[in-house]
């Protein structure tokens, strides 16, 4: 594997959550396939989550951590071409990428979307710039419209908690108080559409109008604006907020309650309950929830190391 980057990046599901699976029943039998080999990973935007489990998962391959506070500690970038640089920003992509290449053997990067500009940020000009310029494997960390890390993590976590062959997975719109990126949503539903073709789960979203994803990612979903209709005979709740992409980046005003609480519940087949953290509690997700049996955040947190895990131990193999 050179690139993880969308479920594009996978040729079948099974066969790599059972991998992970695999990886997390014995998470230091492969010590040896990252011995003496370097894992960089650059952030342009806050992580907790996806900071420590790829690192975690790193160790315990004998890997080799450097991380980069691009935002905070590296200088200014410019991606654009034939500019001159006499503005704010100190260097261009194409050094810095490749400056990162010579000293790692597998990078990671983390750059969220401006939410200003739809075609700039849907084009991922800065990550595939990254890609193009740093010659060594990529994996994302979160783009401008993935989170491919957290989607295979949310696929290994159903897999290991359904109590039937194909269960009902509902990703459910939640409110907020501040416009949030589609890269989550858009890569659960690219993950989950996926499943559904390879008949693993039946894939249901809700969001209030206004709030539909691209038709990029929702491929053979169905989709309503009705949270209750969408509830019933839940197995799974995927709980995420998003801003709408139609209208790029903004905010409706939504006047019905769509922040699942133990009522919501009562209309699921006793539904796990999912989300990827952070989350505002009483906002986003009733603390009723959160602190009850149904929620799955904090195994679906742990499961980060997993995922990371198998995706390093992938492009680890195709070093060689
Ligand atoms: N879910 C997730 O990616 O968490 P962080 O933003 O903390 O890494």
């Amino acid at each position: 594997m050179k690139k993880f980057f969308s479920v594009a990046d996978v040729t079948n599901l099974k066969e790599i959550v059972a991998e992970a699976l695999s990886q997390k029943a014995n998470p230091n039998a492969l010590e040896e396939l990252g011995k003496h080999k370097t894992l960089g990973l650059v952030f342009l935007n806050p992580s907790l989550r996806t900071r420590l489990s790829t690192q975690k998962a790193a160790m315990n391959l004998g890997m080799n951590v450097m991380v980069m506070n691009m935002d905070k500690d590296g200088w200014a970038l410019e991606t654009r071409d034939g500019v001159v640089m006499n503005g704010t920003t100190v260097e261009h992509i194409r050094e810095a990428a490749a400056v990162m290449g010579e000293y790692c053997d597998i990078l990671g990067l983390r750059s969220f979307p401006s939410l200003k500009d739809k075609e700039a940020d849907y084009s991922e000009d800065l990550f595939n710039k990254f890609i193009k310029y740093c010659a060594v494997p990529v994996v994302s960390l979160e783009s401008a419209t993935r989170h491919p890390l957290q989607s295979l993590t949310d696929l290994i976590t159903i897999t290991e908690y359904k109590k039937k062959d194909k269960p009902k997975v509902v990703l459910a719109w939640a409110p907020h108080v501040k416009a949030l990126p589609q890269a989550v949503p858009n890569s659960f539903a690219e993950w989950m559409s996926k499943a559904q073709e390879e008949n693993l789960l039946d894939f249901t979203i809700a969001q209030p109008a206004g709030y539909e994803l691209s038709e990029e990612f929702t491929n053979g979903a169905t989709i309503t604006n009705n949270l209750e209709e969408a509830l019933q005979d839940a197995d799974f709740v995927y709980v995420k907020n998003w801003s709408s992409f139609k209208e790029y980046g903004e905010v409706y005003p939504v006047n019905e309650n769509w922040m699942m609480d133990n009522e919501k519940l009562k209309i699921t087949n006793d539904a796990k309950i999912m989300h990827c953290l952070p989350v505002r509690r009483d906002l986003e997700l009733s603390s009723e929830i959160l602190d009850g049996p149904n929620s799955l955040v904090i195994k679906e947190a742990s499961n980060r190391v997993w995922a990371a895990q198998v995706v390093l131990k992938r492009m680890l193999e195709s070093l060689k």
